[in-house]
């Protein structure tokens, strides 16, 4: 069949082709040209080099009129460090001054250094290199606006972790000292094993790799916020868990999730907050009962 004889090109500004009616044909999208990816510079190793590597590493300037762009940079992975911040920091360092990323502990506690590695959301110093088969492709986490190379706007992810308002909300007057609770339910937060919703960094690995946020992140509150959410649910020493819930009972807010479970496989943690949505959801449906 002729599909070019009975397309009917409706080529609009970003050029979407659509079918006459009664034909069914996926629609073809064409990128507009400012924001396709481009090649960029590369960087070769010295001639000395031992092991090298190939990282490609996503380049954007809002200070430049020019598309984002893919730099490639050769290093000697026998002069480095043996995760890919090492490679990350050295090439800051060494080749070229210019790289732009966040990173602070160096040890998986702060969050700041999350980015795609290797089409996967992850921390780049827990990440080690030779996990990666061939060239290291490191780009910004998906889905968030990018301020700078390998750093993502936070602010609307920041400003819906205010809303579920993460703090202690209590009816009785402050003791002296801290606010006791017992070792069991202490392990509801902790987790058994230490990966209880206590333990998230706030990375957000996991709401920018579920599908649901990316489509609805302006009205999903997605599993980082929405684990945060159930940390303070599950808190014994909280008074406000049906103040809490009330917020939740949204379309949008909690009932977005899909249970895709993408959010419980990126999490670097080994956290789980797809279990964490169902624990609210459970928590909705009992209370109706
Ligand atoms: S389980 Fe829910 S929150 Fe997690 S990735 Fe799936 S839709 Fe998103
Ligand atoms: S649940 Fe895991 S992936 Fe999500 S923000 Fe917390 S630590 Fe990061
Ligand atoms: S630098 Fe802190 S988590 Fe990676």
């Amino acid at each position: 069949m002729n599909w070019g004889a009975i397309l009917y090109e409706a080529k609009f500004n970003h050029g979407v082709s659509i079918p006459r009616k009664g034909i069914f044909q996926m629609a073809q999208f064409t990128l507009p040209k400012n924001s396709k990816i481009s090649k960029g510079h590369k960087f070769t190793a010295k001639e000395d080099a031992k092991d090298v590597k190939n990282f490609r590493i996503y380049r954007w300037d809002p200070d430049r009129d020019e598309t984002p762009r893919m730099d490639e940079y050769e290093l000697d992975t026998a002069a480095c460090g043996p995760m890919v911040l090492d490679a990350l920091i050295k090439i800051k360092d060494e080749v070229d001054s210019t790289l732009t990323f966040r990173r602070s502990c160096r040890e998986g506690i702060c969050g700041s250094c999350a980015m795609n590695i290797d089409g996967t959301n992850t921390l780049a110093c827990l990440k080690p290199i030779d996990e990666v088969k061939g060239d290291v492709k490191i780009t910004p986490l998906p889905h968030m606006p990018v301020v700078k190379d390998l750093v993502p706007d936070l602010n609307h992810v920041y400003a819906q972790y205010e809303s579920i308002e993460p703090w202690l909300k209590s009816d009785t007057p402050a003791p002296e000292k801290e606010r006791l609770q017992s070792a069991a339910d202490a392990d509801i937060l902790n987790g058994d094993d230490g990966h209880g919703p206590a333990a998230c960094i706030l990375c957000f690995c996991c709401s920018t790799s579920c599908p649901s946020y990316w489509w609805n992140g302006d009205r999903f509150l997605g599993p980082a916020i929405l684990l945060q959410a159930y940390r303070w649910i599950s808190d014994s020493r909280d008074d406000a868990v049906g103040e809490r819930l009330d917020q939740l009972e949204d379309p949008f807010r909690l009932f977005r999730c899909h249970t895709i479970m993408n959010c419980t496989k990126t999490c670097p943690k080994g956290l789980n907050p797809a279990k964490s949505i169902a624990e609210i959801k459970k928590l909705m449906v009992a209370r109706q009962a």
